[in-house]
């Protein structure tokens, strides 16, 4: 077990991104002052970053290729597949928060899929430990409805990174993936792309204010018509312009 010395920040992001992710986070730590701990490698493909800091602290709502921003607290390497609830355990008793939230997560990627039935089993019995332990409470009333929340990040079966975030500036969707289901009448799976957009850059502030029924915009090369749908269905009148078709569902509301 390892302690950190200097910030360590966890980002994850798209697989085949991590080094635009890592660069981006450096990048906006150097605008505040330069940066001179010694950064850590980054694995091609592995759907995660990690970059060190010494006192900068990162803005998420700023970044675009990372899709949560971690303080790591503790490494966990090697983590004994036969018992990971002692150490985990031990290492969060260490930690002085206490935590709204615990999120178990995993690199988006095929490797890390492989983990989620483990994390999914696993989540409740690191839960209900941790709330005897005190590390964890109901996050909903009153004086603690601002508690970090708890990742526990397992870049593979044996290893382990347990960090922190903030609600205010993180993403509020366990590993930063705003699932979006098909709206059967969309003629297009495009329209998830805009409808996550709006989800990731722009507060629900924004949303209402940005975004309000009576206004008018315009879509070009509309075609098959996926995101004029998504404004359609906000209320906003849209003028879809395409040397194409438009899909048939989006005919009668254009
Ligand atoms: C990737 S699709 C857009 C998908 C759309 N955003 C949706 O959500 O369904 C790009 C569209 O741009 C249109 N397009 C490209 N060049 C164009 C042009 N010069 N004039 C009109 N439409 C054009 C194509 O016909 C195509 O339908």
């Amino acid at each position: 077990m390892q302690k950190t010395h200097n910030t360590l920040w966890l980002l994850y992001c798209r697989p085949g991104f991590e080094q635009d992710c890592a660069q981006e986070a450096l990048r906006q730590a150097r605008i505040q002052r330069p940066v001179i701990a010694e950064q850590p490698d980054i694995c091609a493909d592995s759907g995660y970053a990690t970059v060190a800091l010494n006192e900068q602290s990162l803005s998420y709502r700023e970044l675009i290729f990372a899709r949560q921003l971690i303080r790591v607290h503790r490494r966990i390497e090697p983590l004994s597949e036969r018992d990971r609830l002692t150490p985990l355990l031990a290492a969060i008793a260490e930690l002085p928060d206490t935590f709204g939230t615990l999120w178990l997560e995993v690199p988006d990627t095929n490797d890390g899929k492989t983990l989620s039935a483990f994390t999914r089993r696993f989540q409740p019995l690191l839960e209900e430990a941790l709330r005897a332990q005190g590390k964890l409470q109901d996050d909903t009333a009153g004086a603690k409805r601002h508690l970090p929340r708890l990742h526990v990040f397992f870049p593979d079966k044996s290893s382990a990174m347990i960090g922190s975030s903030d609600p205010y500036n993180s993403a509020a969707t366990i590993m930063g993936i705003v699932r979006q289901s098909m709206p059967a009448e969309a003629p297009s799976r495009s329209t998830l792309k805009l409808a996550e957009a709006i989800e990731v850059f722009m507060d629900k502030s924004e949303q209402t204010r940005l975004l309000r029924q009576g206004m008018t915009a315009v879509d070009l090369g509309a075609a098959p018509g996926g995101w004029t749908w998504q404004m359609v269905k906000r209320g906003i009148r849209f003028a879809a312009v395409d040397n194409g078709p438009i899909g048939a569902s989006m005919r009668s509301s254009t």
